[in-house]
This record gives C-alpha cells, sequence and structure tokens, in this order.
C-alpha cells in the first residue's frame, strides 16, 4: 500500500491546501493512531489517517448518484446559474481531481445524474461506442404519433444540421402525451431536438436511468454513492 505526505492528502481530498495544512497540523486535527501529527511532510497510509476525529473522506474516490431538480445546470460556469455541485459537500468540488457530472442534463430536466471524481468513469460512461442506455421520460405538447416509434428506431433520424443520423433509439408510448425514450447517445439536448425535428416540443424530461442503474426513490435534491459495478 502506498504511503502519502500528509499536507499531498489533504489537498487531495479537497481539506486545505498545502500551505494551510501546517495550522491543521498546529490546531491538532490531524491524528495518526489517536496522536496529533507535527509534519505535514510526514508520509501515511491514508486509511490510517484522521481529520478532526473522522477517517479521510472517500479515499478512494467519489461515485454517486444524484436526484437532479429543475432549475440547477452541470456547468460550474456562474453566468449560467445555480449549479448541481451546491447540493453536494463544498469539500468535493475543492479535491484534486474536483467532481463532475457525468455528461449533462439540461437546467429544466431532472432525475438522474452522476457524480465522481474518476475522468476514466466519465469517459467511459460518455463515449457512445459503450453504449450505455439512458433512459428518459419525455413530455411532448400535443398527442404522440405511434409512427414516432419506427422512425426513432431506424437509426436514419437525422437532426438539423448533423451530417451523422441517430443510433436507433427505443420509443414505448405510455400515456398520448408522454413516452419512454432509451438512447445509447448523449448529442447536446438530443430528446428535445429528435422531438422537436418532428414537430412536438418537450414539456418536461426526466431521466429514470444509467444503464442498469435507477434513480429509484431518491428524493429531488438527494444523493447517494453507487459503485461502478452496478451502472
Ligand atoms: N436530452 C435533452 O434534450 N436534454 C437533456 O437534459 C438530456 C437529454
Amino acid at each position: 500500500m502506498t504511503r502519502f505526505r500528509i499536507d499531498q492528502i489533504l489537498s487531495r481530498h479537497g481539506y486545505c491546501s498545502r500551505g494551510e495544512s501546517r495550522g491543521w497540523l498546529k490546531a491538532g486535527r490531524i491524528t495518526l493512531r489517536g496522536i496529533p501529527v507535527k509534519d505535514p511532510s510526514e508520509k501515511v497510509l491514508v486509511e490510517d489517517l484522521r481529520v478532526d476525529g473522522e477517517p479521510v473522506d472517500h479515499p478512494e474516490g467519489i461515485l454517486v448518484v444524484l436526484h437532479k431538480p429543475a432549475g440547477l445546470v452541470c456547468s460550474r460556469d456562474e453566468r449560467e446559474g445555480p449549479n448541481v455541485f451546491s447540493l453536494l459537500p463544498e469539500r468535493w468540488s475543492r479535491r484534486n481531481p474536483p467532481i463532475t457530472s457525468v455528461g449533462r442534463l439540461d437546467k429544466e430536466t431532472t432525475g438522474l445524474l452522476l457524480i465522481t471524481d474518476q475522468g476514466d468513469l466519465v469517459q467511459r460512461w460518455t463515449s457512445p461506442r459503450h453504449k450505455v442506455t439512458k433512459r428518459y421520460l419525455v413530455e411532448v405538447d400535443q398527442d404522440l404519433d405511434p409512427t414516432l416509434v419506427p422512425l426513432f428506431a431506424s437509426g436514419s433520424l437525422r437532426l438539423p444540421d448533423e451530417s451523422d443520423p441517430c443510433l436507433p433509439a427505443t420509443l414505448t408510448l405510455v400515456t398520448p402525451r408522454t413516452a419512454h425514450l432509451d438512447l445509447v447517445e448523449g448529442r447536446y439536448h438530443q430528446v428535445r431536438r429528435m422531438f422537436a425535428s418532428q414537430g412536438f416540443r418537450v414539456i418536461s424530461l426526466h431521466r429514470s436511468h444509467f444503464g442498469a442503474l435507477d434513480l429509484g426513490d431518491l428524493p429531488a435534491g438527494q444523493w447517494r454513492a453507487v459503485v461502478a459495478e452496478s451502472i
């Protein structure tokens, strides 16, 4: 098992900068098997360290599912408005690497959003090559036309200004104006644009599944830890 410098552990996990770590140690906030440590350069096993008496937060990395409410963006650009990261512990955004969302949902889209600090997982689950199925519940402004089902499944639907047609998608009609849509891609505003291309306006959009993962009854604004194998 690898030992790391204490100041490095503290900064990597978002507690404080390496420069600030000296103050944390001085204040006796960092202990090793019950004994306050003094030297920030001391190399230790992460699992042996306690910060304010608590084990180091998620030393193995963060992977959580968040129920995104409407009105929050997935970008950190403050000009775009309040973001989903405000729902999660602030320290997670100070980690190195910081947390990010696995793909994005539009500001008004609700539902399942994965959050992680592991770039390889983002890469794996956003690449169309890996074909992770995302399920959306879509409500539109007028009665759905059953001919949309074979059109979306055909793999020939072209979105305006795009040369490649959409990969086959499964549309399942639920009520006259609602349907489930299973997609393996994640193009910009894809669901809204697929329906718009056929004259429908999406009134509400909710993602309920990501691969084998189901949002379940997780309340809006809440998150829970998941394991990569469950996806
Ligand atoms: N497709 C959209 O149009 N919006 C989303 O948020 C997700 C998929």
